[in-house]
């Protein structure tokens, strides 16, 4: 395969990363940035001896380009990606790959139709800690899922809303906590346990002086049968949690140095002589006191692919990244779900009514309606 060229908007935060990562890949080609601060952008032109835009349609109309990464605020990932498919880009796009289902609707139309690759930085999918976590839940090892707990609590100050306040509106971030911090964990629970199908959701802003949610708690049923609760905070001490039970056994997991967990970890796995569905259907008393047995599961020898090396050799060869814009729909799908229950105080069906969806964020976006808590 020739050289993809490549291009980057949005250079400062994350995208920076991405610049670094493309200017050293062999099989990759850095040819231009587009951002509009104007200054950071020319100094790192000119390290890369790239060449520079203000305007990200002026780079997609004049540029020869094979593939570029976006990496701009929540809400400008759904008409970015959609010109950028428009104008014949294969699309690396941070994460979420758009504000509303409606969006990501548009984008995996727009992929398939063109028969273009749109990979979604959900790169938790590629950790090797979350990667064995897959295989062991897929393995059977724990059986079919019939609960799962998880937890993302980290205290987020208000200076780093201060700092991008784009992070705490509707209309740019499109959420709190569910859309920036913890995207990455639905993901990660929708990749694990398949299609959500029903949600139930409180949602507040408990502590901040901005618009959108810091604190949500939902229960979501799949549609394999499985039931999770989610809590998920911005107000809190640090903590990871994650107990996903099934009919022969369970995973536990927990970290309070680190809530983004992404190093090689070791897994607590329990496993159940007896199937649960075996134990509560068979006699023996009135309580069955089930011991697993436990043991420990280093991820460290867990193989993992960079999303990077997924997206380029879904180019290659047309197999699909491993987060493609399907599966990266169906977490924004969760999120959009998790908020509409929360802020109408109803159980949510998926698929969520499209147009039900855009209407609460319209509302949300001109302070018609408010999340509880928020100012
Ligand atoms: N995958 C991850 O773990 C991860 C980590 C951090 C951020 N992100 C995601 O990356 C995206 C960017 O986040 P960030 O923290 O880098 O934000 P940021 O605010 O630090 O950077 C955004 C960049 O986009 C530029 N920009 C804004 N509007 C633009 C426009 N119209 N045209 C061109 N450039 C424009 C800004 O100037 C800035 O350089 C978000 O979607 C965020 O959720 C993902």
């Amino acid at each position: 395969m020739n050289e993809l060229r490549m291009a980057v908007i949005g250079i400062k935060g994350v995208g920076r990363g991405h610049v670094e990562a493309i200017a050293t890949d062999q099989r990759a080609e850095l040819v231009a940035l587009a951002d509009l601060d104007q200054s950071a952008m020319e100094v790192m032109a000119a390290e890369h001896s790239t060449r520079a835009y203000t305007d990200y349609r002026r780079l997609l109309e004049r540029e020869e380009i094979d593939a570029v990464v976006i990496a701009t605020p929540h809400h400008l990932h759904g008409p970015m990606c959609l010109e950028a498919l428009a104008a014949g880009a294969h699309v690396y796009l941070e994460k979420p790959i758009a504000n509303r289902v409606s969006d990501a609707d548009r984008i995996v139309a727009s992929a398939h139709e063109k028969g273009l690759v749109v990979a979604v930085g959900h790169q938790y999918r590629a950790f090797p800690g979350n990667v064995k976590l897959k295989e062991i839940v897929d393995s059977g090892l724990i059986g079919d899922l019939n609960r799962i707990l998880w937890q993302w609590l980290e205290a987020r100050p208000e200076t780093y809303y201060d700092r991008d306040i784009w992070r705490c509106t509707w209309e740019h971030a499109g959420g709190g906590v569910l859309m920036n911090q913890t995207s990455h964990d639905l993901d990660l629970l929708c990749w694990l346990a398949g299609d959500p199908v029903e949600v139930s959701a409180m949602i507040r802003n408990w502590g901040h002086r901005h618009q959108v949610e810091d604190t949500a708690v939902a229960s979501i049923g799949f549609a394999s049968g499985a039931l999770a609760n989610v809590q998920l905070s911005t107000c809190s001490h640090t903590l990871n949690y994650r107990q996903i039970a099934g009919d022969k056994g369970m995973i536990l997991f927990q970290d309070e140095t680190n809530a983004n967990v992404h190093v090689p970890q070791v897994f607590r796995v329990g496993t159940y002589d007896t199937s649960m569905r075996d134990t509560i259907g068979g006699g023996g008393g009135t309580v069955s006191r089930a011991r697993p047995a436990w043991r420990d599961i280093d991820c460290s020898d867990a193989l993992s692919p960079t999303l990077f090396d997924s997206f380029v050799s879904a180019i290659a060869d047309g197999s699909a990244p491993i987060t493609d814009a399907a599966s990266a729909r169906r977490t924004i799908e969760l999120i959009n779900a998790i908020v509409l229950s929360g802020i109408r105080r109803k159980t949510v069906s998926l698929p969520v009514d499209r147009d039900e969806y855009d209407e609460l964020m319209d509302e949300l976006i001109r302070g018609d309606v408010k999340v509880e808590g928020s100012g």
